[in-house]
């Protein structure tokens, strides 16, 4: 699809906003799962506002309520069906429109249980189909009929959506679209299709806007970002823009970019961290030396049957590798626990790296299991009890370290972009160290936006208190 279609697309965003005049209309939007759905989130919002929704918290208040959904575990559904239940209401009394968008919209016996059970959602919108969102919006109005708007088929990456962002310090820009990798508990892959990654003149256009508009600091976006541009083998076929052709050149590239001071990525997958990238990492001085690198199990054997692509040797050497090369890295991490067929002795691996890699940050995930998938039909699923129980293990763990960690704060300098006034603590500005740890201090609101070096004081295991030095 070219620009122009897409333009088209978005003429509706006109109709729909000249039938909304005067209407005083809000929208509330519930977001799940990770933050590319939160950037996702933020095009939607980006078109309800210009078809002339304003923002409601409270979705009691709202006229259009919409759910972008995330199916990465069992969880999310029953609390998506939950708060469909909750919205029924607003729906009987002020005729709001429900609509629900996101992964699990692409899952088929979801929307057979939508059918059945709730009728009364208006529109169902897929990964696919997030653009054609003011197109169905204007066709709901005019025929008051409900609307199911999602394809199998891999969307092309659609550029040009308005956009309403979250924050006006730090900004996510999606680099690429879904996932090549099928590990084997993982949902991911058949949600969101196959890798397509956005053209670099793109993404530099994004992120030179968002620098003039005053953001500081740039989350790159995808499922795998470090096989950014490989499937569209740019470096093969000798194709570049502006020296970019992988996601180390792309790096390069964004670090020229005048007025951003740091830059962050999630997630690249270890199999495919190379040298470029550790040397680019390494070189430039913008780009945060904290780097998620997912683990999910510390068991070569575990990793074989996740289709993970390395062992639990070559993990930890790539760790090494970057701990030398890299000055002052830290690593957070992605693990599950309970994976079938998972041993004793393979948790135990676990436990392992996580001693050795000393992780600044670790996200731990129960397994779940999910439908369509490979593990799914794996024999010797572990049982609750025992996943619970390792689950504690592990957090026990990961905690002593975390509060070990902390204590090596004291006394340090760091130097933080100021985001704003701490939410839990009214009167103190808040910030994050490079290694992605909170930190509240006194200030004056004029230095928000404006980087600054504190001096830790204290530690609190989830925060830390600075001083401005
Ligand atoms: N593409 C990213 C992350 C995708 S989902 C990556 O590969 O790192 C985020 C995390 O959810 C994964 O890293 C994994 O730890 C977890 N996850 C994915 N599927 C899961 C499942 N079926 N059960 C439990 N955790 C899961
Ligand atoms: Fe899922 Fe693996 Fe792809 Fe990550 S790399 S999205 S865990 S399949
Ligand atoms: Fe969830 Fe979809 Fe992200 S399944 S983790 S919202 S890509």
């Amino acid at each position: 699809m070219n620009k122009n279609e897409v333009q088209n697309e978005l003429q509706y965003i006109e109709k729909v906003k000249e039938i909304n005049q005067n209407k005083h209309l809000q929208y509330y939007i519930f977001t799940m799962g990770c933050q590319l759905n939160e950037n996702d989130s933020e095009k939607i919002s980006g078109m309800l506002e210009k078809m002339g929704y304003t923002r409601t918290e409270n979705s009691k208040e709202a006229d259009f309520i919409i759910f972008n959904t995330c199916c990465v575990r069992e969880n999310a559904e029953e609390k998506l069906f939950g708060k469909i239940g909750e919205v029924k209401k607003q729906k009987e009394e002020r005729n709001a429109i429900i609509a629900i968008g996101g992964c699990m919209m692409q899952e088929k016996h979801i929307i057979e249980k939508l059918r059945k059970s709730y009728p009364f959602v208006d529109l169902i919108l897929g990964t696919h189909t997030l653009y054609k969102l003011p197109k169905d919006v204007y066709q709901i109005l005019q025929t008051k009929k409900r609307m199911e708007d999602v394809v199998d088929i891999d969307g092309e990456v659609i550029e040009g959506l308005p956009i309403k962002r979250n924050d006006n310090i730090k900004a996510s820009v999606t680099i690429m679209n879904g996932c090549n990798n099928f590990c084997t508990y993982c949902i991911v892959p058949y949600v969101r299709g196959r890798e397509r990654s956005r053209h670099p003149q793109d993404i530099l256009q994004e992120i030179t806007e968002l620098a003039k508009q005053g953001y500081k600091e740039i989350t790159l976006l995808g499922q795998n970002v470090n096989s950014y541009l490989r499937e569209e083998k740019w470096k093969e076929k000798g194709i570049e823009w502006e020296g970019v052709y992988s996601f180390a050149t792309l790096l390069n590239k964004i670090c020229e970019v005048e007025g951003i001071e740091k830059i962050t990525f999630i997630s690249p997958h270890p199999k495919d961290f190379t040298d470029d990238v550790i040397e680019v990492i390494a070189k430039q001085d913008k780009i945060s030396k904290l780097i998620h690198l997912p683990l999910q199990s510390g068991s070569t054997e575990v990793l074989r049957k996740m289709n993970r692509k390395y062992s639990k040797e070559q993990y930890l050497a790539l760790v090494d590798k970057m701990k030398k090369q890299i000055p002052h890295v830290k690593f957070s991490t992605d693990i599950i626990v309970g994976f079938p067929g998972e041993t004793e002795s393979d948790f135990e691996d676990t436990l392992d790296v996580v001693r050795k890699v000393n992780f600044e940050q670790v996200f731990m995930f129960i397994y779940s299991r999910r439908v369509g998938t490979v593990a799914d039909k794996m024999e010797n699923q572990i049982p609750e009890e025992i996943k619970h129980e390792r689950f504690n293990r592990l957090k026990e763990l990961v905690e002593s370290q975390i509060a070990k960690n902390n204590q090596a704060y004291i006394g340090t300098k760091q130097k933080i972009i100021v985001e704003g006034y701490s939410k839990n603590n009214e009167n103190m500005l808040t910030g994050r160290t490079d290694s992605n740890k909170v930190v509240i201090f006194e200030g004056t609101p004029d230095i928000i936006g404006t980087m600054v070096t504190l001096e830790i004081v204290s530690e609190h295991m989830w925060y830390l208190k600075g001083k401005i030095v």
